[in-house]
């Protein structure tokens, strides 16, 4: 399992870099809140609940944009959407003062429930993927008694109707507005100015969320999981734990933390963030910091997955990764076999999560189905029917048709993400 070396520091690939592997889409730049809906049972059935939702949420309206494509542009400052083939560029803030899309989900401010599982967005932008409300649904589905709190840098959510109705059909999901810079300055990096910090960072998006995840669980204790996992079953019930990265837990990786409010290995990490932070290293101040303190902790370099130091457990690298970074693009393999290998694996590890590294992983699109198996009877609603070979294969297909439903129902045809970590929360 463990490929190369640990410590990456990198980007998400070069679409270039990724032709001729025979097994990527190609990458689609109008991603797609348009669903190929065809099958007017399904339309019928989700057009209701839309029609419920707008109604309880009178600020906004879903409806007239249904049929829209949205896209972000390159420079991930204004929002773009196709209506009825008119290509309207307009800057986030103003679509909904031109009335050209009044859809919008203001977010209420924040609240720290018992037993929260946190998802941070700290990419700076007033959207999220469909490969992100996956993790969110699927997080969702499989803990309901657990809420789920999104928190997102924007005062709004433009264009939500998915998330609205992951919403309606998850009670526990919650999206909130966090004004992040206040979460720092009430924590041990209060010293640290995060814009003044963040600026000198290469890696702007990834430190914001390393320095917040330690931050939010240090005074509020809970569940911090990344936004590019597809959860598979419900969370441990235990007190503390971190994800382990390789498999022989040399090292961990901060993807999946729960931690008891006011943790001493927190407030290590973030004591030692404070010291030094890293500028230069995608891992710097994430996996690097809590494996640093673990073996503090543990009094070891040697972390054992599977085991528990003091009061910290760690998880099997296979429960919350599944597989080492390296090996990432496996998730997104369509060649049958390989793909059927993958999920076999996935199922005997009984892993909780997939994590996906989106780092690693971004440039691929999942193809989810054929426009053909879109068209078919039932509308796309479940996992089968992808005989004819043409989409739907890799592992992650797979499972977002499992475990996020909504999200691949209404997606159509591809399962998109953003193909950069954005601009971040500056
Ligand atoms: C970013 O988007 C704006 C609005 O469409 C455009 O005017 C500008 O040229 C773009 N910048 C780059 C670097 O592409
Ligand atoms: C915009 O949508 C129309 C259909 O409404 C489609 O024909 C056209 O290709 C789309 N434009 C782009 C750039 O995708
Ligand atoms: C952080 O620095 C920026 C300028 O770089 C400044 O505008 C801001 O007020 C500072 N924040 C705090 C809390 O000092
Ligand atoms: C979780 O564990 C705690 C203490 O070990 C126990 O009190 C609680 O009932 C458990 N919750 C669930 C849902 O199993
Ligand atoms: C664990 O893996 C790392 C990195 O591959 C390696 O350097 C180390 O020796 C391994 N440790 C054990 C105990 O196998
Ligand atoms: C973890 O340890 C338990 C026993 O404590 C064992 O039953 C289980 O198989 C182990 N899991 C893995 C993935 O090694
Ligand atoms: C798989 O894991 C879940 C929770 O992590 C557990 O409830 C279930 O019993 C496990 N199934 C098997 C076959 O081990």
């Amino acid at each position: 399992m463990i490929g190369k070396k640990w410590g990456w520091d990198r980007t998400c690939p070069d679409e270039t870099s990724l032709l001729g592997k025979g097994r990527r889409p190609e990458r689609m730049m109008l991603t797609e809140y348009k669903a190929k809906w065809k099958s007017s049972g399904l339309i019928i059935a989700t057009l209701a609940v839309v029609i419920f939702f707008s109604n309880y949420y009178k600020n906004w309206k879903v409806f007239g944009t249904f049929r829209s494509f949205i896209r972000v542009d390159n420079n991930k400052t204004n929002v773009v959407f196709n209506l009825s083939g008119a290509m309207i560029s307009i800057e986030p803030q103003d679509v909904a003062l031109h009335g050209i899309v009044n859809s919008k989900l203001v977010l209420e401010p924040m609240e720290f429930p018992e037993k929260a599982i946190y998802l941070l967005e700290t990419s700076g932008r007033p959207l999220l993927s469909a490969k992100q409300l996956c993790s969110v649904e699927s997080a969702a589905r499989h803990n309901p008694e657990n809420p789920i709190v999104v928190l997102v840098a924007a005062q709004q959510l433009f264009y939500p109707t998915l998330a609205t109705l992951i919403r309606s059909l998850h009670p526990n999901v919650r999206f909130r507005h966090l004004d992040f810079h206040e979460v720092l300055s009430n924590s041990a990096l209060s010293d640290l100015n995060l814009t003044d910090t963040l600026k000198r960072s290469r890696f702007i998006t990834e430190h914001a969320s390393d320095l917040l995840r330690f931050a939010i669980l240090h005074q509020h204790g809970g569940i911090y999981m990344d936004l590019d996992t597809i959860v598979m079953t419900r969370f441990p019930n235990i007190s503390n734990g971190v994800s382990t990265a390789a498999s022989n837990g040399t090292y961990l990786n901060g993807a999946f933390l729960i931690f008891q409010k006011g943790h001493p290995v927190l407030l290590d990490c973030m004591n030692d963030i404070k010291s030094s932070f890293d500028t230069l290293n995608f891992n710097g101040n994430g996996p690097q910091r809590i494996t640093d303190a673990m073996r503090k902790w543990c009094h070891t370099p040697d972390l054992e997955p599977n085991t528990t130091c003091g009061d910290v457990f760690l998880f099997p690298s296979d429960q919350f990764s599944f597989v080492d970074w390296s090996l990432a693009d496996a998730a997104f393999d369509e060649f049958p076999e390989n793909a059927d290998e993958y999920v076999a694996a996935l199922l005997a590890a009984n892993a909780t999560v997939l994590h996906y590294y989106n780092d690693r992983s971004c440039s691929w699109d999942v193809r989810l189905r054929c426009d053909a198996d879109a068209d078919g009877g039932g509308g796309g609603d479940g996992d089968g029917g992808d005989g004819g070979g043409c989409g739907g294969n890799s592992a992650v297909a797979r499972m977002a048709k499992i475990h996020c439903p909504i999200v691949t129902g209404f997606s159509g045809e591809w399962l998109w993400g953003f193909p950069d970590s954005g601009p971040g929360i500056l």
